[in-house]
């Protein structure tokens, strides 16, 4: 059980299968207060305008009103229709300034059958809207070609100076032997020059790519690249498990 910070409002949560990993209430709102607290450590304000790439049931907007005083607008979709229509129903009318949308984007591993190819994808929000985007667990399950069509989207959808938080797994010439080493997500095969990935039967489960690559496709959407935060995922502490990436539009 969860409450509106400050307040006795009850948060509903989502049933455990519509959960990410089955975990429990009390680590699923933990873990939202994290994310949550993370974007605040990063430069969310209470009034700002914040898109989630990739929202699924609304852990984040859970854990921004179980955690901080977040009062702005708040946008999530994601390619998963159960998860979004759960968050629709059952979150928006707690806080009807969270907005949730379905968008049918083919993802191998989330979406296969999806109707809207990658490369035509149009986020569901204006120009200029937005002073932050995040994408927690996203770019760790998307090929290259598709991270270079979402960061051009980001650019389209944030204000001038607006910011992203996107995590991912970020490997260079010095970290590849940790990555081929993780504990977690052992990144074993190579898909091309600079990329390598866990599973041979699911590449999309965990996939990274070498920082200079991302780097390159950064300032390629007109973004800069503001730092690096790594995770644990390859061994050594960090704030998170997956590398967080911070991003500028300029
Ligand atoms: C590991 S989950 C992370 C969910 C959420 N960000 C969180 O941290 O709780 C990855 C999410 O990315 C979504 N996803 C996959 N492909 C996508 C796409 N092309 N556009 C938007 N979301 C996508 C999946 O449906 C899934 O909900």
């Amino acid at each position: 059980m969860a409450t509106i910070r400050g307040t006795d409002v009850e948060i509903p949560l989502p049933p455990r299968k519509l959960r990410l990993m089955g975990e429990s209430e009390e680590a699923f709102v933990e873990a939202g207060v994290l994310l949550a607290e993370l974007l605040y450590r990063l430069g969310l304000e209470d009034g700002h305008e914040l898109i989630d790439v990739g929202c699924s049931v609304g852990r984040l907007p859970i854990g921004l009103l179980a955690g901080t005083d977040f009062r702005g607008r708040y946008v999530g979709f994601d390619v998963m229709r159960r998860q979004v229509m759960w968050a629709k129903r059952n979150l928006s009318p707690v806080a009807g300034r969270l907005h949730f949308r379905h968008v049918d984007v083919r993802n191998d591993r989330y979406n296969p059958g999806g109707t809207v190819e990658p490369a035509e994808v149009r986020f569901p929000a204006r120009d200029e809207g937005f002073h932050m985007a995040s994408l927690f667990s996203i770019f760790t399950h998307f090929y290259k070609e598709d991270i270079a069509l979402y960061l051009r989207e980001l650019r389209r959808v944030l204000r001038p100076g607006g910011t992203v938080v996107a995590t991912w797994f970020l490997y260079d010439d010095d970290r590849l032997e940790a990555a081929v080493a993780s504990e977690a997500y052992p990144m074993t095969h190579r898909l091309d020059d600079v990329t390598i990935y866990n599973d041979a039967d699911d590449p999309l489960r965990a996939i990274a790519f070498h920082e200079d690559a991302v780097r390159a496709m950064v300032a390629d959407a007109g973004l800069e690249l503001v730092d690096v935060e790594r995770g644990r995922w390859a061994g050594g502490p960090g704030p998170l498990f997956q590398d967080i990436v911070v991003l500028r539009r300029t």
